[in-house]
């Protein structure tokens, strides 16, 4: 997912939505300065024009607005930080969203002011604001797992939720959407997390939705029977390659290339059966139980009713 790594994305909203918690991020050019924090840095910089920060170590990227970013950089050295990078763009050279709505599964994505929030007696609605995080909707991994949330979620069985690596929120929002009753939504970035918890606040979800800053899962202990995951490549083989995840009966994956499938294949089907694929613009997503599981009735049938169809 390198090309979406500055997945900067702004509201389509032109104003402040009424019961918005958080600031729509401006109209204004975007600068974005990579650099190599020194030793025992903390990320937070107090700077005019600072719209957050992204780690991704050994790198920490941090967003400014353009007419900031001299001071800004000037303050990042100061500080000790080695610049390696500096990326400027408008919001709308990176912004890929419709204009207002996105149908994907059974969720119709709500850009615009959370008051239109009108029933849809079809699809179950999820209204985001991307800001500056992963999580648009847009990308094929994310659609790839709305799309097979919507085939598999059975809400009798997969009560609680963790969904790793949540970016913006979207997967926890649509699971929470679904029926689920807790959902912990996990990110080691903090600014997702801010931002997803502004999604959930927006969803008036607050008291099913936990945004959680951690990595990995350690932070989740024993809770939850549904494990989200939908990583770039070599965070989804790191966790893969710990034994954390193999404790959830219901797992479902994504953030891998096709190049990559035989890989979490050879991963997960130890312990866990295969029962549900996707596949868009040469991403995959997979779905799968442990052995040790009875399907519920309504998941067995959706999963035969698959595999006749393939
Ligand atoms: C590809 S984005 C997915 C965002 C959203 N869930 C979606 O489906 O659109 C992956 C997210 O995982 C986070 N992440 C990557 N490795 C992680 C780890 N080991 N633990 C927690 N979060 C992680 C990143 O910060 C990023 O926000």
């Amino acid at each position: 997912m390198v090309q979406d790594r500055f997945n900067v994305k702004r509201s389509p909203s032109s104003g402040a939505d009424s019961d918005d918690p958080c600031p729509p991020v401006a109209r204004d050019r975007l600068c974005v300065l990579e650099c190599v924090p020194p030793p025992g840095a903390g990320l937070e910089v107090r700077c005019e024009g600072a719209l957050g920060c992204w780690r991704e170590p050994p790198y920490a990227y941090y967003f400014f607005r353009q007419s900031a970013a001299e001071k800004a950089l000037v303050s990042l050295e100061a500080l000790g930080f080695h610049i390696t990078g500096r990326y400027e763009m408008t919001y709308e050279q990176w912004q890929r969203l419709p204009s207002r709505t996105l149908d994907v599964g059974p969720f119709r994505i709500v850009y615009g002011p959370s008051e239109e929030r009108g029933p849809s007696r079809l699809l179950k609605l999820i209204f985001l604001n991307p800001g500056l995080v992963f999580g648009s909707g847009m990308h094929p991994t994310t659609q790839l797992c709305l799309q097979l949330l919507g085939r598999i979620f059975c809400p009798a069985t997969m009560t609680t939720v963790v969904d790793l690596g949540t970016g913006t929120g979207v997967l926890a929002l649509a699971a929470a959407r679904l029926g689920a009753r807790q959902v912990v939504a996990v990110d080691v970035n903090p600014l997702a997390v801010q931002e997803a918890a502004a999604n959930v606040t927006r969803n008036r979800l607050g008291e099913r939705i936990f945004p959680v800053a951690a990595e990995g899962l350690s932070a989740v202990s024993r809770f939850g029977r549904l494990l989200i995951m939908n990583l770039e490549w070599r965070s989804l083989q790191a966790v893969l390659q710990t034994d954390a995840w193999r404790r959830f009966p219901y797992v479902l994956c994504s953030g891998y290339l096709h190049a990559h499938a035989q890989e979490v294949l050879d991963r997960l089907c130890g312990t866990h059966g295969h029962q549900a694929n996707g596949e868009l613009e040469g991403w995959g997503a997979s779905f799968w139980v442990r052995r040790d599981c009875n399907l519920v009735p309504s998941a067995r049938t959706r999963a035969s009713e698959e595999s006749a169809a393939r």
